[in-house]
């Protein structure tokens, strides 16, 4: 795949072949996705892959009405999740400096630490997908809390954002929004 078939003509996805998503693929997705660049090699994102129907009926009633058929209908809904305690692999993920005890406790540094690390895993997430030939539906129209409760009730993981995937139905797709411009978006300096 090219730059272009990446981002330019890649399109956000509500619906799918109807056909499963090997367990192989979603392998494949986080073998990739897991050498993304993050804070301290930090690596703070989860990802729960919804894929069968008992998983299925537990998200569906945590999830916004308008997003309801769309999960329902794809064959895999990730689960993007932030893990609160995430320091605990330091020793493993940085040996050469104590990142444990800079973040044992420290639930400010924890909190901005996952706020832009966990966003950015599943933005990568995403680019693998594509890449592997998935669509993607990323959502935030679900209830946190809830979720949270009913797939992490020990409140270690938190979710962060939810995202369909699966082979993307190219019918159903409605033309698309633009972007902002060069000179609206960007400034150098
Ligand atoms: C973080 C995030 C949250 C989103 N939340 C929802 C959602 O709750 N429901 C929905 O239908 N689409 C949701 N979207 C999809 C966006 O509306 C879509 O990606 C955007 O309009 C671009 O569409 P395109 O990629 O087809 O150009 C979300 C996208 C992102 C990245």
């Amino acid at each position: 795949m090219d730059i272009a078939e990446l981002f330019d003509s890649a399109r956000t996805f509500s619906a799918y072949e109807d056909r499963p998503v090997p367990e192989k693929v979603l392998r494949k997705l986080y073998s990739h996705l897991k050498w993304g660049p993050t804070s301290a090699n930090s690596c703070p994102a989860r990802f729960v892959f919804v894929t069968s129907k008992a998983a299925k009926a537990r998200l569906l009633p945590c999830v916004n009405v308008g997003n309801v058929d769309k999960v329902r209908a794809a064959p895999v809904t990730a689960i993007v999740a932030g893990d609160g305690r995430f320091y605990e692999e330091m020793p493993k993920l940085f040996p050469s400096r104590d990142f444990f005890t800079i973040f044992a406790g420290r639930v400010a540094v924890i909190d901005d630490l996952l706020s832009r690390n966990v966003p950015l895993q599943g933005a990568y997430m995403i680019i693998v997908a594509r890449a592997l030939g998935l669509g993607c539906g990323p959502m935030s129209g679900f209830d946190a809390a809830k979720l949270d409760s009913e797939f992490f009730p020990d409140g270690r993981w938190r979710a962060n954002f939810i995202c369909t995937l699966g082979y993307g139905n190219l019918e159903s797709l409605s033309p698309r929004n633009p972007r902002l411009d060069f000179e609206e978006a960007c400034r150098i300096v």
